[in-house]
């Protein structure tokens, strides 16, 4: 997704000079902790800022590494996509959320964590939205209609005694009209376009807080095993012929079969071999 742009829909009105063509609701701290739980409003603090970069590198520069911190902007200046792209982030249209979470673990035990987070986030547009047609496209692609509606992009850091924390960043399309979309350089989609509606960001974002650390507290329990099940049922590449490109290169063409347990994903060749395939190695064609 590309160039960031700031803008805001002004409609003139004949008479009656200009008017915003939809109230601009921006982001509340207040808003969003009300509607969160006690128990999930001990756990996190929430900061919300006008503009940074990217809430993920803003995450970094935090020197408190104990707790759960979520940064939320309402435009980013550098946002940043998987694989070195950029993340389209014009001002209050959308959710830029970025969570530092402290898991001091060894790296081996987050295996799959940005499948998990993308279970979270469509299980968190399931419950605002009351809809059910959102499907991931491996690892971590949020698509409706094969058009891209969210993304996420985790980041692990290991301190010197090896225990990690995670800045897990997932941005939303909500309110994005397509004038201020029109130099993203793929399909995509808002979840206005999707339900009809204006999104109140703000719910939305209590919503995935909760939808997140209620994932990530099973995740940690049980691994991504626990998940497989539902990850079958939102994978959008299962049965479908998918081509990977790897080490340069190396093309693999194949029906995609699901993922292992490290959140690999699986390509059964022509000949009958199948082979895992992981995010940090490869990467995949266009369907
Ligand atoms: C992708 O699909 O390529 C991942 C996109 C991740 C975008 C989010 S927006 C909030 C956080 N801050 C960033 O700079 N990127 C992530």
């Amino acid at each position: 997704m590309h160039t960031t742009k700031s803008s805001i829909n002004i409609q003139s009105v004949k008479g009656k000079g200009s008017m915003l063509s939809e109230p601009l609701i921006l982001l509340d701290n207040k808003k969003i902790k009300s509607l969160l739980s006690e128990n999930i409003k001990s756990l996190v603090s929430i900061e919300i800022l006008e503009t940074t970069h990217s809430t993920n590198d803003y995450l970094k520069t935090i020197l408190e590494k104990k707790s759960i911190i979520v940064c939320l902007a309402e435009q980013q200046t550098k946002g940043k996509g998987r694989l070195g792209r950029q993340w389209h982030s014009p001002f209050a249209q959308n959710i830029y959320f970025s969570c530092h979470y402290p898991f001091h673990k060894d790296v081996s035990k987050l295996t799959g964590l940005s499948l998990i987070i993308a279970l979270a986030t469509i299980s968190a547009l399931r419950v605002y939205c009351g809809e059910n047609n959102f499907v991931i496209k491996w690892p971590n692609d949020i698509l409706v209609d094969a058009k891209k509606l969210a993304g996420i992009l985790v980041e692990i850091n290991t301190d010197m005694h090896g225990l990690t924390d995670a800045i897990i960043g997932i941005g939303i399309n909500c309110n994005m009209s397509n004038t201020d979309g029109d130099t993203i350089d793929q399909p995509w989609t808002s979840l206005q376009q999707v339900t009809g509606k204006s999104i109140d960001r703000n719910k939305l974002v209590a919503t995935l807080i909760t939808a997140l650390i209620k994932y990530i507290q099973q995740f940690e329990v049980s691994g991504l095993v626990h998940f497989r099940g539902e990850w079958k049922t939102n994978d959008y590449l299962l049965g479908k012929s998918v081509t990977v490109i790897s080490g340069g290169n190396n093309e693999l063409t194949g029906i995609a079969t699901g993922i292992n347990d490290q959140g690999h994903l699986l390509v059964k060749l022509s000949d009958g071999t199948i082979h895992a395939i992981s995010s940090g190695d490869a990467t995949l064609k266009k369907l």
